[in-house]
């Protein structure tokens, strides 16, 4: 059994400061970088330097705790306060993954419960602390049920990185392809560029390469050709977020995938923590989509790959009728259609 995880830690708490792996400039530089205060680390989130839903919750939570670590009242009202106006401002850095709320929402509580500023101070660090050591148990969970559906002598593809540098270890969709590795079990992956950031090219193979995983790049518009000619028997997603009905926002790409996999019949996979649930929202129609800055699809780089005045329409998600979904792989087991009360057994208890 290979034991060895050669991924590095995306989110990292240092004491007094978080530390990230800056996702922005991998694979060409493996940089690590300290954010110290709520505006470094809105930025880090919404320029994608820390990027993947559950990832985003663990730096949020770290964020929101590490400044509340400075508020200098005395009086919990007025920290609890101080502490919504700093989650409001969080909140806005992305809006579609909903793990960043959950996150900052059981920060909240958990501050909401104290009884002095000092109490609450440690209670908001120690909690940010277990969502991320719960993160990494879910993943593994994840990963476990993903291998009682996947076959390592089958080929599967993914999109985006629903990777470990996604979460706090193993990934989500990535997950099975690591803990196989673990098992001396090799799977066969084929990575969709993911245009225009590059999720795919920039992260999942790096990811997968440094595991050891056999990964083949393909640009996005390869996918159905690829399962065509490469006998592609599944394909394997991560989530943002996940509606009562089975709704599911990911990266832009994937709508076009689960169409593909329905028409060569093969199995279409969400693997997702129930952190990134919305149980308050019925159906993808009230996920917020975000729109990005234009110049990520005009350039690469930097370099213009289209007119410097071409009209754009940049939406970083899409949403994936639960109907084109064969199953949603959680950490508390792998849900099928009815999504709507399979999903409802989901929800934890108030
Ligand atoms: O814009 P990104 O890179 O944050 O988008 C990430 C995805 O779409 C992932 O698939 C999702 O967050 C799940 S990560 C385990």
């Amino acid at each position: 059994m290979n034991t060895s995880f050669h991924i590095p830690v995306s989110v990292e708490w240092n004491n007094d400061h978080i530390k990230i792996l800056n996702q922005q400039v991998l694979p060409q530089t493996e940089e690590y970088m300290e954010l110290r205060t709520l505006h470094d680390v809105h930025e880090a989130i919404q320029s994608l330097k820390v990027r993947g839903a559950p990832a985003i919750g663990i730096a949020g939570a770290y964020g929101l705790a590490m400044a509340a670590a400075h508020y200098e009242t005395e009086d919990i009202t007025e920290f609890i306060a101080l502490l919504e106006k700093d989650t409001g401002y969080l909140s806005s850095s992305r809006p579609t993954a909903v793990n960043l709320n959950w996150a900052l929402t059981r920060l909240n509580r958990a501050a909401q419960k104290s009884k002095s500023v000092n109490e609450a101070k440690t209670e908001l660090l120690h909690e940010a602390i277990r969502i991320h050591t719960e993160d990494e148990e879910m993943c593994r969970q994840i990963g476990e049920y993903s291998l009682t559906l996947l076959h390592a002598e089958e080929p599967v593809m993914t999109i985006c990185n629903a990777g470990s540098i996604a979460t706090a270890k193993y990934g989500t969709a990535l997950a099975p392809f690591h803990l196989a590795m673990e098992r001396g079990k090799q799977f066969t992956v084929y990575a969709c560029e993911t245009r225009p950031l590059l999720q795919g090219s920039r992260l999942t193979v790096w990811e997968l390469e440094k595991s050891g995983v056999d990964v083949t790049l393909i640009s996005d518009s390869m996918a159905a050709y690829t399962i065509q000619e490469k006998g592609i028997k599944a394909i394997i997603v991560g989530a943002d977020r996940i509606a009562l009905n089975g709704d599911t926002a990911n990266k832009i790409g994937t709508f076009g995938l689960a169409l593909l996999a329905k028409a060569f019949q093969i199995p279409f996979y969400v693997a997702a923590p129930t952190s990134t649930f919305d149980f308050s929202i019925d159906s993808g129609s009230d996920i917020p989509i975000e729109e990005r800055n234009p110049e990520e699809l005009k350039s690469i780089q930097g370099i213009f790959t289209s007119t410097e005045s071409a009209k754009v329409f940049n939406p970083a998600f899409d949403v994936t009728p639960s109907n084109l979904i064969t199953a949603i792989i959680t950490e508390k087991g792998i849900v099928y259609p009815d999504y709507r009360k399979s999903i409802l057994k989901l929800k934890p208890e108030a």
